[in-house]
């Protein structure tokens, strides 16, 4: 699990981001999606500076696959990029919606997309309160991936994704990576429990992959 206190100082939390005056510390990741590899570039301040978070990998390598026909999908708390670049490799024509609180994580993810030769991403520096605030209210997804930031809490967590499933267009799904001991199972009970049905795609390293929907709400 990549450790999120590597970014600690001298800010609160990785999700909300550097200050301005964080030192720049530029450092390449290897990101491997089907047989491309691809070099991406993450920063001080931003979740998994210097490496792919083991979560994040799984769900590129063993997720759930964009369908040919989806037009607009969510990469939720894209960070640096490496889950909206991979979605918009894979499905070339829908416009990747790249979604983080963190402007630092916003300009990565532009720069890496540009830099994988996709046009598709728009990263989008959103507010937390409400979720997603900031991004055209007219935006909705035929699916949403995200490793989701947890340590925001479970509060603060259940309200970002009801914001974000709020924005599922009918028969739309999500796929999510959560470690068992930042609450996957308890997420997986809440999520039934909302009406989002939840199957356990795949269980490694500790690591669930879960695939939430048909969303039919
Ligand atoms: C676990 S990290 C995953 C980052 C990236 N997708 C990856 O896999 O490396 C979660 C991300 O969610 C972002 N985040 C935190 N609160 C958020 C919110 N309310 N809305 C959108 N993104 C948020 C964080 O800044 C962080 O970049």
């Amino acid at each position: 699990m990549a450790d999120p206190t590597e970014t600690s100082a001298p800010f609160a939390h990785y999700f909300t981001g550097p200050a301005d005056d964080l030192p720049r510390r530029p450092r390449p990741v290897e990101v491997v999606v089907d047989d491309q590899r691809l070099s991406l570039v993450s920063d001080a301040g931003v979740f998994s500076h210097g490496a792919l978070d083991e979560g994040t990998a799984l769900l590129i390598a063993r997720g759930a696959r964009p369908e040919a026909e989806f037009t607009d999908i969510a990469d939720l708390g894209c960070g640096w990029g490496p889950i909206a670049v991979s979605l918009a490799l894979r499905c070339p024509h829908a416009t990747v919606w790249a979604l983080d609180t963190n402007a630092r994580a916003t300009g990565l993810c532009a720069d890496n997309a540009r830099a994988s030769g996709v046009t598709s991403v728009r990263s989008v520096t959103v507010d937390a309160d409400p979720p997603l605030g900031g991004l055209d209210p007219e935006v909705t997804f035929d699916a949403i991936w995200s490793n989701p930031p947890v340590r925001i809490g479970k509060a603060a967590l259940h309200d970002l994704l009801r914001g974000a499933f709020a924005r599922l267009r009918p028969g739309g799904t999500a796929h999510l990576v959560v470690h068992k001991h930042l609450g996957s199972d308890s997420l997986q009970r809440w999520l039934d429990a909302e009406g989002y049905p939840t199957t356990r795609r795949l269980s490694r390293l500790g690591y669930r992959l879960l695939d939430v929907g048909p969303v039919t709400m």
